[in-house]
């Protein structure tokens, strides 16, 4: 699970908009599905991009998928998009908010043509059905 830049800041940032639920929570609830799916979850949280891409290319040596909430860096980077093609696992991309609903720059993702697929919209329900998804996905490809 990776966080992008202000996602740190849960719980009090614009609650209006992205609830009052904190980072931890969300961490601590997508740790107990994995666990209880029989997976391990990871979680990281930078506001830097670099660091954000170097998770992406060390997931390549031990995870099976991501999921990533890239805050604002969704709608600008090139850098995290090249290196979620490189890693070549699923990516399932989760907002809180509906990126589609707001300032019309939200609508533009670089990440979503190279994602499994999108959960936008629903608040911190938006990453146990992203988990869900990604779960789900691994499961198919192992043939389970
Ligand atoms: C966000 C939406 C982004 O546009 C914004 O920059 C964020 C959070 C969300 O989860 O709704 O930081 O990714």
């Amino acid at each position: 699970m990776l966080h992008g830049p202000n996602l740190n800041l849960l719980g009090t940032r614009e609650p209006e908009v992205y609830g009052r639920t904190t980072l931890e929570e969300i961490d601590a609830a997508l740790v107990a599905q994995g666990k209880a799916a029989g997976a391990e979850v990871r979680c990281f949280q930078s506001n830097h991009e670099g660091e954000l891409v170097d998770r992406i290319q060390e997931a390549r040596s031990w995870a099976r998928g991501i999921l990533i909430n890239p805050g604002a860096l969704t709608h600008t980077s090139v850098a995290l998009r090249d290196a979620l093609l490189a890693v070549d696992l699923p990516v399932v991309e989760v907002h809180l908010s509906n990126v589609h609903a707001r300032e019309p720059f939200r609508r533009h993702s670089s990440v979503s043509d190279v994602a499994r697929g999108v959960v936008t919209g629903f608040g911190p329900l938006g990453y146990e059905l992203g988990m869900r998804a990604l779960l789900d996905a691994l499961d198919d490809a192992s043939g389970a």
